[in-house]
């Protein structure tokens, strides 16, 4: 009996020393692989030239009903990747399209992110050296305007997506909590509602990972993410970012903004077909009342005006676009995802992640839970459909792992993360 209690207690000491110890390991060899931070000035010659990258390979050219002038579709194209945004499902996307067109993509090297939480810079790309040119820069990153230009054409199409301030809160409160400090203190079964209650007591600029509890987007778009609302500055900031983004997607209408990205970048409908990621069972969701979905606003009142800006001026294209037109063509995009998932999906849902039974489909878990769900591919898919499903279920990690990036320090976490903390 005490033979047994004792070697539970070595077996959660040996986890904690090697926890500790690894975790060591791994931020040493993050500041060892961090490039150095010296910002260079932006010079003709480390900038991508814009006739290196005249394509040589020939793109269909493609007449739509609407456009009376034929047009190719964009290759170079800057995804900002913000957080919790159904921001992976536009990766699977720009990841099939750029397969099959064989782009060339900035990928970052040993992880999946562009050291974030560190500004972006182009030193951070695998393999860069001053002059390279890529198609397609699509992964996490603190996003830098000039930085990312050296690296693209000057032709290249930038766009992000955002999400309603409140929902991205929960969803980055639900991700990220235990990996922010901070809120190791907050008692009570809803910590978000606690948090919620008295921002002030539990939040601190400058606390290690905070800024994912508040203007997450502002973050992620390189802003201070703690200026006020009514600081003159989020305005200012809002229409810069306005100035470098060509077309800014809203999760909450994602099929519209599927179909404004098509006519857009001159894609088909098959570009666009996509199966929603990392969506989250609905238990682990916190339904919020009206009382806190208004301080969630309040405490992130620079996301919500951006996100109020940028939602103004995305009805403002679909209202040019034509409203009827585009209930048409988000009926077709429906049709055709359904379709698919017909062909791919066994059961034609997700699953819970236990419920998944090839690991090169199961999605990357927050810590100390399993609450994404993921897909099963069906056993008996006509061959013909059989590469096309695989990729369209490919998750984020494995999909940069098949299209050969190392990804080593993301797996070391992983491991360490489900083997270690998720005891
Ligand atoms: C581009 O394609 C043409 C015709 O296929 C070929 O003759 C030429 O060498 C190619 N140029 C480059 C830079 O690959
Ligand atoms: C906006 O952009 C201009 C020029 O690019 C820059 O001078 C200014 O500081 C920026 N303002 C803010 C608030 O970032
Ligand atoms: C976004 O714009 C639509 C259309 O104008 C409007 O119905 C909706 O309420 C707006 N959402 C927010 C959060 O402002």
């Amino acid at each position: 009996m005490s033979g047994i209690r004792g070697n539970r207690c070595t077996l959660v000491i040996r986890r904690i020393i090697l926890w500790v110890l690894l975790t060591n390991i791994i931020l040493v060899m993050y500041c060892l692989k961090s490039p150095t931070p010296v910002k260079t000035s932006t010079s003709q010659e480390d900038t991508c030239p814009a006739k290196l990258l005249k394509r040589n390979m020939t793109m269909p050219t493609r007449s739509t009903k609407s456009q009376s002038a034929e047009c190719s579709p964009t290759v170079n194209i800057m995804f900002m990747k913000t957080h919790k945004t159904a921001s992976s499902t536009i990766l699977n996307i720009l990841f099939r399209f750029g397969e099959k067109h064989k782009l060339k993509f900035a990928f970052p090297d040993g992880r999946n992110d562009f050291f974030y939480p560190s500004p972006f810079l182009c030193s951070q790309v695998k393999d860069y050296r001053p002059g390279d040119c890529f198609n397609i820069v699509c992964n996490h990153m603190r996003f830098d305007h000039q930085e990312v230009a050296k690296l693209l054409p000057p032709d290249a199409a930038y766009i992000t997506i955002l999400r309603d301030p409140v929902e991205l809160f929960e969803s980055s409160f639900h991700y990220y909590h235990r990996a922010v400090p901070l809120t190791w203190g907050i008692n009570g079964e809803n910590k978000l509602a606690e948090f919620l209650n008295r921002p002030q007591t539990f939040y601190s600029p400058n606390a290690f990972n905070s800024f994912y509890l508040k203007n997450l987007l502002f973050f992620d778009f390189g802003f201070d993410n703690n200026l006020e609302a009514d600081d003159p500055r989020v305005m200012r900031n809002i229409h810069n970012l306005s100035k470098h983004f060509h077309l800014v997607l809203i999760a909450e209408y994602f099929e519209e903004s599927l179909i404004l990205l098509k006519e857009t970048f001159c894609w088909t409908m098959e570009d666009i077909m996509y199966f929603k990621f990392n969506a989250r069972k609905s238990s682990s969701v916190s339904r919020l009342t009206p009382e806190l979905r208004a301080k969630a606003l309040q405490w992130n009142g620079a996301d919500w005006r951006l996100y109020q800006h940028f939602n103004a001026t995305f009805w403002a294209r679909v209202d040019a676009f034509g409203r009827e037109r585009m209930k048409q063509e988000v009926k077709e995009l429906r049709r055709r995802n359904a379709e698919m998932k017909a062909i791919c999906i066994e059961d034609g849902c997700a699953v819970e992640a236990q419920k998944i039974q090839d690991r090169h489909f199961l999605p990357w878990q927050p810590v100390g839970e399993s609450s994404i769900l993921g897909y099963n591919m069906k056993k008996n898919i006509d061959p013909k459909f059989m590469t096309l499903c695989k990729k369209m279920l490919t998750p984020e990690i494995q999909y940069l792992s098949d299209l050969g990036v190392s990804l080593w320090l993301t797996k070391l976490w992983g491991w360490l993360k489900d083997s270690v903390l998720t005891v």
